[in-house]
């Protein structure tokens, strides 16, 4: 079976390998920053998606799983060079700045660099202190000083894009922003107005977190899950792994996480079988009948 070349080619982690989608480590991960004891579980479970073939982590500052994600490194023993690791600011939580986050977070992951650093969501507060155009600014400048190789951002949508481009202009085409993870699946094709198309059209690689909302969040007998029934079976795939293959065909590169080692297994096999045209058109058809959004739902207005 031939896939088409990959879009996302141009991430690769230090010592050249292809990144695999990425094994989330928050949602259901996320730990409670009262909590102080580190969270095993987790730390297993990361190694686990290691083992397995994973070599993308994604975590935040506000998911607080900075230490597991050390802690599993260490453990899995994997060279730092053949990891992705992705790692984000939260604006508005206090006057810590990204430098302040990143700083930390590579102590953390006992690491002298992180792969992907975005800016978690464009909602700034406005008596915080810490502005957009400072927040991208310090990235820049991290970036410069090689404390991380890619900057990027969450959950934004153009009109914030635009603003990144022209502080971005200053400094030269490598300092642009490079990834916009957004929520993405079946029920929420554009997490803003038409930002897919806005980020493919200026080479902003597009990460999908919650692609199996229609199987997690939305209710059991919704009608996409009927319509995934038979192509389970001509394919051969569970529905979880055509949902992960839909968000790959829509050269969305996805983020997922799963409590569930199988599961985890299964989203790594997603590369041997293709969604024909008309099974992407139907399942975008129910999708758009069907909107649903999990996340950053008081922002409704602005995204
Ligand atoms: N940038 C942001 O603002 C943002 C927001 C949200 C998330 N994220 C990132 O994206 C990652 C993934 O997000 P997500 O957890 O919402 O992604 P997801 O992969 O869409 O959903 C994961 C949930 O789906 C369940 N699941 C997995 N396989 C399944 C299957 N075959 N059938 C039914 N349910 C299945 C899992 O439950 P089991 O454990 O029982 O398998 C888990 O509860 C997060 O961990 C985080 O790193 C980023």
């Amino acid at each position: 079976m031939t896939t088409a070349k990959l879009f996302y080619d141009a991430f690769k982690t230090k010592s050249g390998k292809t990144i695999t989608i990425g094994t989330g480590t928050g949602t259901k991960w996320k730990r409670n920053p009262a909590d102080k004891q580190i969270n095993q579980e987790l730390v297993d479970q990361i190694v686990s998606t290691i083992n397995l073939g994973f070599n993308h982590i994604d975590t935040a500052q506000v998911y607080n799983t900075h230490e597991e994600v050390g802690a599993a490194l260490k453990k899995s023993g994997i060279a730092r060079e053949d990891l992705w690791i992705t790692d984000k600011y939260c604006p508005g939580r206090s006057d810590e700045t990204p430098t302040d986050i990143i700083d930390l977070a590579l102590e953390q992951f006992g690491t002298s660099y992180i792969d992907l650093f975005l800016i978690h969501h464009p909602f700034f507060d406005e008596d915080n202190s810490v502005t957009l155009e400072q927040a991208w600014t310090e990235l820049i400048q991290a970036k410069k000083d090689g404390k991380v190789r890619e900057i990027g951002v969450s959950n934004f949508a153009s009109v914030h894009l635009e603003k990144l481009f022209a502080i971005s202009e200053k400094y030269g085409k490598e300092y642009v922003p490079r990834v916009n993870q957004i929520e993405f699946h079946p029920f929420l094709q554009n997490q803003s107005k038409d930002i897919v198309k806005y980020c493919h059209d200026h080479n902003i690689l597009v990460e999908a977190y919650s692609p199996l909302a229609p199987l997690s969040r939305v209710g059991n007998n919704n009608p996409l899950i009927q319509y995934l029934k038979p192509l389970e079976e001509k394919y051969g795939k569970t529905a979880s792994q055509i949902l992960l293959r839909y968000t790959l065909q829509k050269q969305i590169l996805p983020i997922t996480t799963s409590s569930q080692q199988s599961r985890m297994k299964q989203s790594l096999n997603i590369y041997d079988f293709e969604l024909n045209d008309a099974e992407i058109n139907e399942i975008d058809t129910i999708g758009q009948a069907n909107p649903y959004r999990a996340f950053f739902k008081q922002y409704d207005h602005v995204l």
